[in-house]
């Protein structure tokens, strides 16, 4: 049984910008076209380059929740796995399940990939509206039960682009260590 401890010891939390991360996958912000868009979505393209949207094309598009994995291509992660998150509505719409999901399928897809290292941005709380606290406290309970329940460590970094999630991410796993 991993120690919860040692576990906790291997989540991370950067601010800047995810395109630049060595990591074997970063997380996409998408949404459910996964033909790009603004945000961290934008971002990822433009630094990925023309062949990363040729390859979402042949995907047919992914559900919000659902995850999808492509290669990197002209950034230093291997991988880039897709997930579009919840639109935030009211908060009693689902909206919390859907992002806990799209945390848990990024980690099955870099179980499957058996990637040891994965960034994520703060997945919903930029154009799609979610509380930046709530979404915080999705983010870190699903990966971290994701790790406990598959006894499968990975290295996670959260990269936070505004100082806000920056905070509030620094705070939120420095309560738990
Ligand atoms: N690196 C890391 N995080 C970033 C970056 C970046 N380069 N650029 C933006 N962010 C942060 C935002 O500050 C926000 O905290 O990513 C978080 C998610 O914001 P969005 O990118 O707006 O994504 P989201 O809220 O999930 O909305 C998705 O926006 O870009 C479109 O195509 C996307 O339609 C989809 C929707």
């Amino acid at each position: 049984m991993i120690d919860s401890k040692e576990l906790i010891g291997r989540l991370f939390v950067q601010q800047g910008d995810i395109t630049q991360m060595e990591v074997d996958a970063i997380v996409n912000a998408a949404n459910p076209s996964l033909m790009g868009g603004g945000g961290v979505d934008g971002a990822i393209h433009r630094a990925a380059g023309p062949k990363l949207l040729e390859e979402c094309r042949t995907l047919g598009g992914c559900a919000h929740g659902e995850a999808r994995i492509t290669k990197g291509y002209r950034l230093k992660a291997k991988y880039i796995i897709h997930t579009p998150g919840p639109v935030y509505k009211n908060g009693t719409s689902g909206e919390r399940e859907v992002l806990g999901n799209s945390y848990l399928n990024s980690m099955r897809l870099a179980l499957e990939y058996k990637l040891t290292s994965i960034a994520f941005p703060a997945i919903s709380t930029g154009v799609y509206g979610y509380p930046r606290g709530e979404a915080c406290e999705v983010a870190v309970t699903t990966v971290l039960g994701f790790m406990k329940e598959m006894e499968y460590m990975m290295s996670v970094v959260f990269v936070l682009f505004d100082n806000e999630n920056f905070r509030i991410y620094s705070d939120f796993i420095t309560g738990l260590k």
